[in-house]
């Protein structure tokens, strides 16, 4: 009842754990896979290693958190060895899906990392979209449709076993629709909509000085949802290619939303913070049970539905 497909990927749950929450290593990634997530992205990461910025990345803040981890990464040789230990199948005997998110800053270090990665994951997910990177990754990329079209191109030629292969975009630019008909032209087999938002800043007003070691940050939870479903819904009508929705999920509505939308699949993180990684199975059994009232028999009958009415 709730499987749902991406570019013949089969998820047996449209829940999935987005990118940077727990994502850093196999036995994380594991443990949400048991706990009931239809699949998982990984952490973003890089050809090197890279330190990131220092403590304090996070703060709270009204409707969600701000982050400025600055992509921190061991390296695509240290992450190799926790692909490995990723589970084939969850402790009830489903496959596992596993989705690897990475990152560079340029056409090249994208191509090196499909090549040495394609083999150990069942998708790749293009972070082309970080508020907050360094030295032109992230959002210089994502915030310019040729730059993005030529990344998405290079990384799908590059690719020698068709790997299935995600652009992650950022709304933090002018026209989002541009630069996922450029994703699209490139013949990206999905769009993940959004990353984090802004980006924002927190002042600690009594030492007079802005929180986080990078001064701003990328901003999520429940305050961006409506941009997000408002993206996923303006992406499902100008692109033919299935979307997975992210920003601000914490419980089965905020899904049927997404859908409603027109997003095949979803992505949580940082829910997980608050609510923990019960929240995979808690908004699976709601979900059941909303489809249930409302007489769904699959989710592929309740994407896109907003559009009908
Ligand atoms: C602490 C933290 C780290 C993140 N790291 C990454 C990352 O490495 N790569 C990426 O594509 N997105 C990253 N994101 C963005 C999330 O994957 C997601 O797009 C965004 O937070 C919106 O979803 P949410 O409101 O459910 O968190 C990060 C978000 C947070 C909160």
């Amino acid at each position: 009842m709730l499987k749902t497909e991406i570019s013949g990927i089969n998820f047996e749950n449209p829940l999935i754990l987005a990118a940077g929450v727990m994502g850093s290593n196999a036995s994380s990634l594991n443990w949400i896979l048991d706990s009931g997530a239809g699949g998982v992205v990984t952490k973003s990461f890089s050809q090197e290693p890279n330190l990131g910025y220092s403590n304090p990345t996070t703060v709270a803040v009204e409707g969600g958190i701000l982050n400025a981890i600055g992509l921190s990464s061991p390296g695509v040789q240290n992450f190799k060895k926790e692909l490995a230990l990723i589970n084939k199948s969850n402790k009830d005997g489903q496959k596992n899906i596993a989705i690897a998110s990475i990152y560079g800053s340029n056409p090249d270090e994208f191509s090196n990392l499909v090549h040495n990665i394609e083999n150990d994951v069942d998708m790749i997910e293009l972070n082309v979209s970080c508020p907050h990177a360094m030295s032109g990754c992230g959002a210089a990329i994502g915030q310019d449709p040729d730059l993005t079209y030529e990344i998405v191109k290079t990384v799908k030629n590059a690719s020698s076993n068709n790997i299935p292969i995600l652009a992650k975009l950022t709304p933090n630019v002018t026209d989002l629709m541009e630069i996922a008909k450029s994703a699209e032209k490139a013949e990206a087999d999905g769009l993940t909509l959004i990353n984090s938002l802004g980006p924002g800043m927190k002042i600690d007003i009594d030492a007079k000085k802005p929180i986080l070691s990078n001064k701003f940050g990328g901003m999520s939870g429940p305050a961006i949802k409506p941009i997000a479903i408002r993206w996923v819904y303006d992406a499902y009508e100008n692109c033919d290619i299935p979307i997975i929705g992210v920003g601000g999920i914490s419980n089965y509505k905020d899904v049927v939303e997404f859908i409603y939308a027109g997003a095949k699949a979803t992505q949580i993180g940082t829910s997980i913070m608050y609510e923990g990684i019960e929240i995979f199975s808690k908004i699976k059994n709601d979900l059941k049970n909303f489809m249930q009232k409302n007489e769904f028999n699959s989710i592929d009958e309740m994407i896109g539905y907003s559009h009908k009415n």
